[in-house]
Order: structure tokens, then sequence, then C-alpha cells
């Protein structure tokens, strides 16, 4: 343990520091390093480039006194919850008060009686032990906490990885569908400022939007040609069961999940489904999917259509602005369309490779 002894009377710092330096450490089995200064000012040089345990210091100094330095040692976070001892001469009730004020922990009268600067020293270096343990363990916690916050965020985003491609296997058409989505999305999101944590949930829910046509007969999933108007309703049910799919969830991911699931194909006007939302009722995520899906789905062959030129679908999505979608996604979508276009591009050609 260090302790600093700052004393201007050099006869009196030498037994000061004689008597900390004999102090029994054999309870705490912690080496004291003693150290004494004359001059205050040197002492407080000393403190802003070394640790220090303890610090005892006098009142009356030529230069600065006490109480001043005990306020320039705590102005260092470093020595904020040092331990400090003030001897003084007299018991001046206003100066005590003052070198409580500023952050002395403890007295110790002139002339100095060992014993009791034994005592009070052992008392406040074992405090201060106990304090440095404490301030180990809880950096050690947080360490532990971030790691396993961190795996946590990894499982969950290996499930939901897991079940996109579930997702993307039965919605056989559409190979890499779900990962162009979640590219684009997390895009226009990034486009129109959402933070960090809105972008990172966002890429992780939107693959998961058409969980719903997990519930769906392949009779009318992979019917060539128009679906009948009763077919069109079973269809259009992939909303709901997808939303029933990820319902009561506890994880802030899955919550967004149900949300994009289930107003993915609210349009803008109003005149969406399943619950013809309009505007701003149809949550963010949603809106912001629902330009990321319908783009991709235009550029994608299906077993009823042909795979429309990224340009074409561009056109579309623009078309769409204030009617089927949000025109600040379109916005967005339009202000990133180098970076939406080279995605799409490459994950085409890593898809069909
Ligand atoms: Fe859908
Ligand atoms: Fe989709």
């Amino acid at each position: 343990m260090r302790v600093v002894v700052v004393e201007d009377n050099s006869s009196i710092l030498a037994v000061l520091c004689r008597m900390v330096g004999h102090i029994n450490t054999a309870a705490h089995a912690d080496y004291i390093d003693c150290i004494g200064f004359t001059d205050p000012i040197k002492a407080l040089t000393h403190l802003s480039s070394n640790g220090c345990d303890l610090l005892i210091v006098d009142y009356l100094m030529p230069g600065m006194n006490g109480v001043e330095l005990i306020e320039a040692m705590r102005a260092m976070p470093e020595h904020t919850h040092v331990p400090v001892v003030m001897v003084t001469a007299d018991s001046d009730r206003n100066r005590r008060m003052a070198a409580i004020t500023a952050g002395a922990t403890d007295f110790v009268s002139k002339p100095v009686d060992p014993v009791e600067l034994r005592l009070r020293v052992t008392n406040l270096l074992e405090l201060r032990r106990a304090r440095n343990a404490l301030a180990i363990q809880a950096e050690t916690l947080t360490e532990q906490v971030a790691i396993a916050t961190s795996h946590l965020r990894l499982r969950e985003e290996e499930v939901v990885f897991r079940l996109a491609r579930a997702i993307d296997l039965r919605d056989g058409a559409t190979g890499g569908h779900v990962d162009r989505v979640a590219q684009s999305s997390k895009i226009i999101a990034e486009a129109m400022g959402m933070d960090a944590e809105f972008c990172r949930t966002l890429t992780l829910a939107s693959p998961l939007h058409d969980v719903g046509k997990i519930g769906l007969p392949d009779a009318i999933l992979n019917k060539p040609g128009l679906l009948t108007v009763d077919e069109v309703t079973v269809m259009r049910s992939h909303t709901t069961i997808g939303a029933a799919i990820l319902a009561k969830a506890d994880s802030e991911l899955v919550q967004m999940a149900e949300s994009i699931a289930i107003a993915h194909h609210e349009r803008w006007d109003g005149t969406g489904y399943p619950h013809r939302l309009a505007g701003t009722e149809i949550p963010i995520e949603a809106r912001i999917t629902a330009v990321a899906d319908v783009f991709d789905a235009l550029c994608s062959a299906r077993c009823y259509k042909r795979a429309w030129t990224l340009d074409e679908a561009r056109a579309e999505i623009v078309r769409g602005s204030g009617s089927q979608f949000d025109p600040a996604c379109v916005a967005a979508f339009e202000s990133q369309w180098d970076l939406i276009s080279s995605q799409m591009t490459a994950n085409q050609l890593q898809s069909a490779a």
C-alpha cells in the first residue's frame, strides 16, 4: 500500500514516516511504501503521476495549506476515493469543517500519538483495500456480463438466421430473398438516421417477415398463375399466422419481427392488409421492410412472373411513394440506390452460384 505524508517540518515528517513504516501490516500482508514531502506542491506533482492509497497531510504549510492540497488531489479522478488523514495542531472547528468539506476522511491531533496513528492508518488502509477489491470485482463482473451478453446475442442471431433459412426453403422460388431484404432494410434504416441498435434489430428481424408462410398449403404457396379470391385470402393470412408464431415474446428482436410480420403488407394510403393501417399507424420497421421486400420480390423470378430489371423495380418503388410506401422510406431507398443495387447484384450472383 502506498502512503504519502506531507508535513513542512522535516523532523515531524521523519517521525510520521517512521511511525507509518513500522505499522504491523501482517493483518493485510501488504508492504507499506511510505513517501514523505515537506513541499505540498512537490507532493501534488508526485500524486499527479503516481498511485496513492492513503494521504496524511498537515494543515499549516507554506505555499499551500492542507485543505487546498486535499481539494487539488480530489480533482484528480484517480484519487477521488483515496482516504485522507489531516494532522492538526488544534481543534479549530471551522478548520476541521473545511477539511471535511474538501474530502478529509479522518483527523489526528498534534502531538501525534503513535498508537492512535497506527489504529487510524490501519483502519483506513483496510477500508482502501476493501474498496480496491470491490472495484476489481465490479470490473470483472462488468466484463463477464459483456461477454455473456455478446454470447446471447450471437445465439439469438444464429437461431433467427436458421429460422429465416427455413422460410427461404419453404418459399422455394425466392432463394436468398430474406438475406437481401435484411440488407436493404438495414441500408434504408441507416439512411433514415435510425440508431445502431434499431438497425441491428431490424437486420435480424426483417428476414422473418414471411414466417407465416410456413402455415400455408403448398398448393397455394407454389401455385403457378393467378390465385382465386379465396386463395388470395389464405395467402394474405401469412401475416396473421406469422404474428401468431412470434406473439408474446420477451425478446425485443422477436417483438420487432412480430410487428413486421403482421404489418409488412399494410400500405401508406390505408388500402393494405390485414388491418388497413395508414401512414404512421404502420410501425416504421414494417414500412422499411415493405420497401425492401417489394423491391426484392420484383427483382426475383417467381412461378407466376419473370424477374424485373433493377431499374424497372426501382421505378415501381418510386411510383408507389405516398400510396403503397412511406415517402420517407422511398427517399432513403433512392438516396442509397448505388449501395442497394450493388448488394442486390452481388447477392443474386451468390445465390445463383
Ligand atoms: Fe409477405
Ligand atoms: Fe418477402
